[in-house]
Parts: structure tokens; C-alpha cells; sequence
């Protein structure tokens, strides 16, 4: 039976061993997927480890995201564009790394019929989380891309880091006051706490949708201002788990699963 697992600290809430288990099931796949837990200290000696025992492939998520890309023999050119690796593949020698976070958002966002190409697309925060969607967005042909932030270097910096890719309009959250776009990503961690970040007025174009990175509780508050701002279409980022997971399973076994079925089976 091949070994795979995901590391992560924490990482017993993780929801990858689940959606996992339910592939390898739908494709008869022999394999067992496990949660390791790993501390910040302790990747480089864990990786190790893990590729001795062996595992054939991990899964990556906080906080090595970042830090694990120093420890691979090889980082595809999505991963090194996003900053972060969220795949490894076994090799003999050591560990590939790629990222299919990217991937796995405009798999689901096709899955909700939410265009791109020509649209206004507006992103709510600059972190690692927004430079994972970046590539992958400019790469659909958006009328325009804005990404807006509470800290107005972080933009300037990802629209430098993405110049030779396309044009991303770097803004703060006054400055947007007034536009209307078709598309709103929130990309900010600040669900997590509970909170929104604090945006002027009316945003979203008529007809437009929303669309959270996050699920779960971490959900709820651009939820809120979404319908506030009258969305007809929002949604969580479940969907976008599920898409990377697959996106990942094809990269180790070759074989693309269904994804709606472990979707329905999460949100049940
Ligand atoms: P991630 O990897 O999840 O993107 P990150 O790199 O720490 O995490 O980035 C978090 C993002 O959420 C940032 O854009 C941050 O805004 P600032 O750069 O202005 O701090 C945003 N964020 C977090 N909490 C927020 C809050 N309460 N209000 C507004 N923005 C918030």
C-alpha cells in the first residue's frame, strides 16, 4: 500500500485525509493518507524521515507552506510564481515540489460558472493567500485585477512580483470607494477572528458574485457583507479544497477523481 499524508501544525482538523480516503476509494486506488504532525523545527528532519519510511507524496499546509520549498530538490514554476508549495512528489533522491491551490480556485470557480475572462475581479487582501490565486487569475484575462489591502505596500509589492505575468492594480481599501466589479475574492485572514475588513459602501456590480477563500466559521462575516452588498452568488472556499486535493491526487496517481461526490459528502 503507497503512503501519502499531509503535514501541517496543527494538523488533526485537517480535512485531507478525509477527502483522500474518499478518492482513493472512487478509484480504487490503494493507498493510505494520514495526518502527520510537524513542528516548525522540525520540517527539514521530518521530511527526511518521511521519504525513508517511505512516503510517495505530502501534502504541505500551515505553517510550512513557504519554509518546505527550501527543503525540495526541484519547485515547479507555479509554486515558485505562488511562494508556496502545497504538493510534494517523491522522487528518489528527495522531494518535488508544486502547488495546486491556484489550480484548485479556478477549478471551483468554472464548477460555480463565475467568468473571469472580462471581468472586473477584485481581491481582498495581499498575503501568501492572494499570491496563491494571482497567476491563475491574470492567466483567465480579467478585464482588470485589483488588489486591495489595510497595509498599502503589500499590493505595490505583489503587482512588482506579477508585472512580467500581467497587470495587477495595486489599492487600498479608501481607494477603491466607488468601483463596481464583477467578481469579489476575500483572500484575508480576517474571518478567522471574526472579522471583515472595514470597505466603503457599495462594491459589487449588479449580478456580480463573491467568493471566500475560507470555509467553516472563518466564512461568515464576508458572507454578511456579501449579501449586504447583494450578491445572488456566494460562496466559501470548501469547493476549492476539494479541487486542490484532486488536482494533487492527479499529480501522484494519474488518475483525476470526482470531486463533486467528496464535496457533497463534506458539506453534509
Ligand atoms: P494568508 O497567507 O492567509 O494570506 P497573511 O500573509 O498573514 O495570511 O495575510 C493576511 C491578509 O489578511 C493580509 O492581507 C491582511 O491585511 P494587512 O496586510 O493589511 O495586515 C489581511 N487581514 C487580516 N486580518 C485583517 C483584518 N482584521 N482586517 C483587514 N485585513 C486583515
Amino acid at each position: 500500500t503507497d503512503r501519502y499524508a499531509v503535514i501541517g501544525y496543527p494538523v488533526s482538523h485537517s480535512k485531507s485525509p478525509f477527502i483522500h480516503a474518499q478518492f482513493a476509494k472512487q478509484t480504487r486506488q490503494d493507498l493510505h493518507y494520514d495526518a502527520v504532525e510537524v513542528e516548525v523545527d522540525a520540517l527539514a528532519e521530518a521530511l527526511a524521515h518521511l521519504h525513508a519510511e517511505p512516503y510517495r507524496g505530502l501534502n504541505v499546509t500551515l505553517p510550512h507552506k513557504v519554509e518546505v520549498a527550501k527543503h525540495c530538490e526541484q519547485v515547479s514554476a507555479r509554486a515558485q510564481l505562488a511562494g508556496a508549495v502545497n504538493t510534494l512528489l517523491r522522487t528518489d533522491s528527495g522531494w518535488r515540489g508544486d502547488n495546486t491551490d491556484g489550480e484548485g480556485f479556478l477549478r471551483d470557480l468554472k464548477r460555480l460558472g463565475y467568468a473571469v475572462r472580462g471581468a472586473r475581479v477584485l481581491v481582498l487582501g495581499a498575503g501568501g493567500a492572494t499570491r496563491g490565486i494571482l497567476g491563475p487569475l491574470l492567466a483567465e484575462q480579467p478585464a482588470l485585477l485589483a488588489v486591495s489591502n489595510r497595509n498599502p505596500w503589500k499590493p505595490e509589492a505583489l503587482a512588482e512580483q506579477f508585472k512580467a505575468v500581467g497587470t495587477v492594480l495595486p489599492r487600498t481599501h479608501l481607494a477603491i470607494k466607488g468601483d463596481r466589479y464583477d467578481l469579489i475574492i476575500n483572500a484575508t485572514s480576517a474571518g478567522h477572528t471574526g472579522q471583515m475588513p472595514r470597505l466603503p459602501g457599495p462594491l459589487l456590480a449588479q449580478g456580480g458574485a463573491c467568493y471566500d477563500l475560507s470555509y467553516g466559521s472563518a466564512f461568515e462575516p464576508f458572507a454578511a457583507w456579501a449579501r449586504e452588498q447583494g450578491a445572488q452568488r456566494i460562496s466559501d472556499g470548501l469547493g476549492m479544497l476539494v479541487e486542490q486535493a484532486a488536482a494533487a491526487f492527479e499529480i501522484w496517481r494519474g488518475v483525476r477523481p470526482d470531486t463533486a461526490p467528496v464535496l457533497a459528502a463534506l458539506r453534509s
